[in-house]
């Protein structure tokens, strides 16, 4: 592993000299507001909407380069993004599953490398949040409000249910790592398909927990999407999730899933498609969903026996390389960095997204040999 790393140093470094100076200038620029997509390069402001799934991501790229530098600019950026998030926080009808994505890189990024004690017990309330939206008798996580979708659990809560691991931890409170252990053996179960592909939606039975069919609303197809950044959340989820519990049952779907997205960036230049089964055109690609699966992979590849790791590191690398020299934007036209993140196979097609910009600082802070997980 170290020695693909000392292969590809003189990019990975290059690259990461480009990324702090350029989000060095965002720290200062955007400090009082939540970016989500770039429009003519100019980042939009959704600090108006604090409920927002994506509105973790920018605090925790800020929260990634204030422990990689050190810089006062990117911590006072990250903290005007918490206290932004605070009006969420207060407001619970307008929470969903995503409250994993919302505070655990922000407030729980926060406390871990602050200490700060108001951001663990933000991190603790968003943890009860996600916790109050476990079915007893069914088993899973519910994830939206939307009316009729109330036996609907998706892929994407395997990077939420960390939050439930650290919670545990951190209360000593069983309750939280049970839930999280019931969804994520629910979700190996019922997502996943004997090829390693995962289905965006299960829905489940209220009651009985019995699986009732798979609503579309990510990916291509309807009856057979494998939607690329929901492989990238089971690959990144389940190595968490192994990280989290030590049971090597989701770190064998982790490698399942991962294998099945090596299988197929290999046949696209290391760049995923936005579903792996679309047709040939249009030709939409996802590269938000290469930088995820990038983070998961760099995990599997630390987790696995040595003879293993090459094959895991090789692909993160791959990817990153691919994402680095064809979709990345320098210039100070444009706000953001990764170019061509596709939000949906029909809207927001090839934008600038900020998880897209979050994994990708994340991969590249983990391949410039940065250790703190957020996730953890
Ligand atoms: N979590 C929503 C998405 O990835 O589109």
């Amino acid at each position: 592993m170290n020695r693909i790393l000392e292969e590809n140093k003189a990019w990975i470094d290059d690259a990461w000299q480009k990324i702090t100076s350029k989000l060095r200038d965002n720290s200062i620029l955007l400090k009082d507001t939540i970016p989500f997509v770039t429009t003519d390069g100019i980042y939009d402001d959704k600090s108006k909407a604090p409920g927002a799934w994506t509105n973790g991501f920018w605090p925790g790229i800020m929260w990634l380069m204030y422990d990689a530098t050190g810089e006062e600019s990117f911590r006072i950026a990250a903290e005007n993004a918490e206290n932004i998030l605070d009006k969420a926080l207060e407001n619970f009808k307008i929470l969903h599953h995503d409250v994993g994505f919302m505070w655990h890189i922000s407030s729980g990024a926060n406390y871990k490398l602050t200490g700060s004690e108001k951001s663990k017990n933000r991190n603790l309330h968003a943890a009860s949040v996600l916790a109050s939206r476990y079915n007893v008798d069914a088993g899973f996580i519910k994830a939206w409000n939307d009316e009729g979708a109330d036996g609907w659990a998706i892929i994407d809560c395997m990077m939420n249910i960390p939050l439930l691991y650290w919670a545990a931890k951190e209360t000593n409170n069983v309750a939280f790592r049970q839930i999280a252990d019931r969804h994520a053996k629910k979700t190996m179960e019922h997502h996943i398909r004997p090829d390693g592909s995962a289905y965006h939606v299960v829905e489940y039975d209220i009651s009985s927990g019995e699986v009732l069919g798979y609503p579309w609303t990510q990916g291509y197809d309807k009856d057979n999407s494998a939607w690329a950044r929901g492989q990238g959340w089971a690959i990144y989820g389940f190595a968490l999730a192994y990280l989290h519990t030590g049971n090597v049952q989701y770190l064998d779907t982790a490698k399942k899933c991962a294998n099945y997205f090596i299988a197929n960036v290999c046949a696209t230049g290391y760049v995923p498609r936005h579903d792996f089964r679309q047709p040939d055109e249009p030709d939409i690609i996802d590269t938000s969903a290469g930088a995820i699966a990038a983070c998961g992979l760099i995990e599997i590849a630390k987790a696995v026996p040595e003879l293993e790791k090459k094959m895991y590191m090789n692909a993160a690398v791959n990817v990153m390389k691919a994402l680095t020299e064809n979709h990345c934007n320098w210039t100070k036209e444009e706000q953001s960095i990764l170019q061509n993140s596709s939000a949906c196979y029909n809207s927001n097609v090839h934008r600038s997204l900020i998880y897209g910009e979050y994994f990708y600082v994340e991969a590249m802070y983990k391949l410039k040999g940065f250790d703190k997980l957020f996730w953890m």
